[in-house]
């Protein structure tokens, strides 16, 4: 019997030609997705200290990212609004004058058809109360009140010229509403990216600050409990039985279990959201020397196709989208 091993795994491995060619998986800038927070009332970019390298930006400035965000090829930008004022019912959200209706005209125009303009819609941004939908009397988050909100958000949104609509409030029945909505009103072409399996997440602490929330208490009446993963696909099967263009997990690294379900039974194109946690903690990990940035940012963005997903949204797009037109290697 021979010592030595008849199959050598090692073979494909050894060389970074080799690794190349071997590769199951990569990335194009066209899957990648730049958020952008755009604040009202500022007349230069702010820097969030909780997401070193990432802005709030005033909407002067938005043309100008757009443009980066063209030029290094990405598939699109997904906006959010920063209100000046906010109020019980998040008025600033169908206000055709809004930051992010505001937002979302001055995008497409800068975009010119290179690239789509995502919008975030949701409540949180525009309520004081900071709960992703308006409130009953006893004070819990109306769900068929909201949704009915969410419909108008989604026609000012369309009417701003959107092209896809980021569903992230997780309403029951946000999307059919919205879908009638728009189709009632002649926008049969707006693309419906429902956030399906959105869980309760303390990874989106560092967005908070981003859009300055001033969210008391917690989302865990709508947003989905960590400990289940059947609910998620469930979340997504339903979306898409409502007409969901698109369905996204968030965050992406905590739920890749989720994202590869997902990705295993959807009709549809199954997208992340790799939230600002995730971007943080790397951010500042690297930052104290403990591990090596780039190879960190690619890694997590590799296994975040791995499980599945075919688009992400991620704070690092831009800079990932030069080390891939540069022909480097990943991770
Ligand atoms: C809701 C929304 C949130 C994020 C994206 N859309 C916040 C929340 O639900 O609490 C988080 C994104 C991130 O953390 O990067 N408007």
């Amino acid at each position: 019997m021979s010592l030595f091993p008849t199959r050598r795994l090692r073979r494909l491995r050894a060389t970074p030609a080799l690794r190349r060619l071997a590769a199951e998986h990569h990335l194009h800038a066209s899957e990648l997705v730049l958020p952008v927070f755009v604040k009202e009332g500022i007349d230069a970019a702010q820097p969030i200290a909780s997401m070193p390298g990432v802005s709030q930006h005033p909407i002067e400035g938005l043309a100008a990212v757009v443009d980066q965000a063209a030029a290094a090829g990405l598939g699109g930008v997904m906006l959010f609004g920063v209100p000046a004022v906010r109020d019980a019912v998040g008025s600033g959200a169908v206000d055709p004058e809004g930051i992010l209706n505001r937002a979302i005209a001055v995008a497409v125009q800068a975009a010119a058809g290179r690239l789509t303009v995502q919008a975030d819609l949701c409540l949180d941004e525009f309520t004081d109360h900071g709960h992703c939908g308006v409130l009953a009397a006893d004070g819990s988050v109306d769900n068929d009140a909201t949704v009915e909100v969410y419909a108008r958000m989604a026609l000012a949104q369309a009417d701003a010229g959107a092209d896809v609509l980021g569903l992230s409030g997780m309403m029951d029945g946000q999307v059919a509403a919205c879908r009638a909505a728009l189709d009632e009103a002649g926008h049969t072409g707006v693309v419906l990216l429902a956030y399906s399996a959105k869980y309760a997440s303390a990874f989106y602490g560092p967005f908070r600050d981003a859009v300055e929330s001033t969210l008391q208490g917690d989302r865990r009446t709508y947003q989905l409990d960590p400990a289940n993963g059947r609910e998620g696909v469930e979340e997504a099967l339903a979306d898409i039985d409502e007409g969901a263009d698109v369905v996204m997990v968030k965050p992406a690294g905590p739920y890749l279990d989720v994202l590869a379900r997902v990705a295993d039974v959807a009709s549809v194109p199954v997208w992340a959201y790799q939230v600002s946690g995730e971007y943080a903690l790397i951010e500042l990990a690297a930052a104290a020397g403990l591990i090596d940035r780039e190879r960190a940012i690619g890694e997590s963005l590799l296994g975040i196709r791995r499980a599945g997903a075919e688009t992400i949204l991620t704070y690092w797009a831009i800079e990932v989208a030069g080390w891939i037109r540069d022909g480097r290697s990943l991770a």
